[in-house]
C-alpha cells in the first residue's frame, strides 16, 4: 500500500502568495516527487467561496501526487495532523507603510493559530510564518504553542537571501548558484543586514573586489527595501517570489541545503542575540533542521548592522508582549 500522504496546511489560501505556493506544493516540490500530499486550506469565512474556487482549480490541474484538498475556516481542522504549515494569511502592507505597521492587526492572527497547532498538529510539524511582520508573528505563534519545540517555528527570510543572490549575480555577471556564503541577518524589514563578508564566487571571496560604496549604498539598501520597490513597481506586494522562497525554505528544511541559506530561526544566543528572538542567521539545513553557523568572526561593521536589526526585533517583541 502507498504511504499515507503528508498533510500541508496553508493559511490565507485565497490570497496572492497562496495562488502560486499551492501549485508548487501540489507538484511535489517540497516533499519530493514520490510523496503524496494532502492540502488543508485555511481562510476567513468571507474568503471561503474564493478558496473553494482555488480548490477546484487545483483539482483541474490533475496533479498525480495531490490526494485531497480540504477548505475550512476552522483552525482546528486546518492544523489537524499537519506535518508542514505555511502561515501566509495576513494583511499585506500598502505603499508608504513599513511591515511593522501591520503588527497590531496581523499579530492577533498568530496566537490562536499557534494554539491550534499546539493542540492539533503532528509531532514532526514544521511551521513557516510568511505573514508580516513575519519574525515577530513567528514568535507569537511559537509562544502560544508551548508543547511544540520553538525551533519548529521559523519566519521567511529566504526571499531576502534570494534577492541578495540575484543582486550580486547581476553585479558580477555570474549565475546565482555560483555564489556561496551569503546571509541576511536580523529582521525581515528595512533594518535587515544582507551580508557579503564571506561571499564566494567559484570558491573565491569577493568582498575585496567589490566597490565599498556599491556594497553599502546600493546593494544593502536595495535588498533591504526590495519589498517596497516591488510594491511601488508592481502595485502590490511580492507574491510569486515569496512563494518560491517559501518552497526553498521548507524543501531545504526537509531535504537539506546546498551550503549556506538564510533562515529566520529562534536565536540560541549565538553572537549575543537574545535567545528566542526569531532572527535571520546564516544557517545550514541538514538532518531535518536548520543549524545556525555560530563560529564566524564579526567585524565592527557587521556587529553594528546586526545590532540595529536585533534592536528592532526587541522593540517589536515589547510591542506584542500581551500576545506572547
Ligand atoms: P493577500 O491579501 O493576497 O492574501 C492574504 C489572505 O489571507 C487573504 O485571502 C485573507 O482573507 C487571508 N487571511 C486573513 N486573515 C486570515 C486568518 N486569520 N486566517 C486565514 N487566512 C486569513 O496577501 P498576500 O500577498 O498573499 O500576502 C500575505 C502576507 O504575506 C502579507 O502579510 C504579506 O505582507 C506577507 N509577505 C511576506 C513575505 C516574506 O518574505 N516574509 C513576502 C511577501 C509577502
Ligand atoms: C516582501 O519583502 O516583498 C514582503 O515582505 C512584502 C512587503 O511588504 O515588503
Amino acid at each position: 500500500m502507498a504511504a499515507s500522504p503528508v498533510r500541508i496546511t496553508v493559511t490565507g489560501a485565497a490570497g496572492n502568495i497562496a495562488y502560486s505556493l499551492l501549485w508548487r506544493l501540489a507538484a511535489g516540490e517540497v516533499f519530493g516527487k514520490g510523496t503524496r500530499v494532502e492540502l488543508r486550506l485555511l481562510e476567513i469565512p468571507e474568503a471561503l467561496k474564493a478558496t473553494e474556487g482555488v480548490a477546484m482549480e487545483l483539482g483541474d490541474s490533475a496533479f498525480p501526487l495531490l490526494s485531497d484538498v480540504v477548505v475550512t475556516d476552522d483552525a482546528a481542522k486546518a492544523f489537524d495532523g499537519t506535518n508542514a504549515a505555511f502561515l501566509v494569511g495576513a494583511k499585506p502592507r500598502g505603499k508608504g507603510m513599513e511591515r511593522s505597521d501591520l503588527l497590531a492587526e496581523n499579530g492577533r492572527i498568530f496566537g490562536p493559530q499557534g494554539k491550534a497547532i499546539n493542540e492539533q498538529a503532528a509531532e514532526d510539524v514544521r511551521v513557516l510564518v510568511v505573514g508580516n511582520p513575519a519574525n515577530t508573528n513567528a514568535l507569537i505563534a511559537s509562544s502560544n504553542a508551548p508543547d511544540v519545540p520553538a525551533e519548529r517555528f521559523h519566519a521567511l527570510m529566504r526571499l531576502d537571501h534570494n534577492r541578495a543572490l540575484s543582486q550580486l549575480a547581476q553585479r558580477l555577471g555570474c549565475a546565482t548558484n555560483e555564489i556561496e556564503n551569503v546571509a541576511v541577518w536580523g529582521n525581515h524589514s528595512a533594518t535587515q543586514f544582507p551580508d557579503l563578508t564571506n561571499a564566494t564566487v567559484a570558491g573565491k571571496k569577493v568582498i575585496d573586489t567589490l566597490d565599498p560604496s556599491w556594497y553599502t549604498k546600493e546593494f544593502i539598501p536595495r535588498v533591504a527595501k526590495r519589498g517596497s520597490e516591488i510594491i511601488e513597481v508592481r502595485g502590490s506586494s511580492s507574491a510569486a517570489s515569496a512563494a518560491s522562497a517559501a518552497v526553498d525554505h521548507m524543501r531545504d528544511w526537509i531535504h537539506g541545503s546546498a551550503g549556506w541559506a538564510t533562515a529566520a530561526v529562534p536565536s540560541d544566543g549565538s553572537y549575543g542575540i537574545d535567545e528566542g528572538l526569531v532572527c535571520g542567521f546564516p544557517t545550514v539545513a541538514e538532518n531535518g533542521s536548520y543549524r545556525i553557523i555560530d563560529d564566524l568572526e564579526l567585524n565592527d561593521f557587521q556587529r553594528e548592522r546586526i545590532e540595529a536589526s536585533v534592536a528592532e526585533l526587541r522593540s517589536e517583541r515589547e510591542a506584542v508582549a500581551d500576545l506572547l
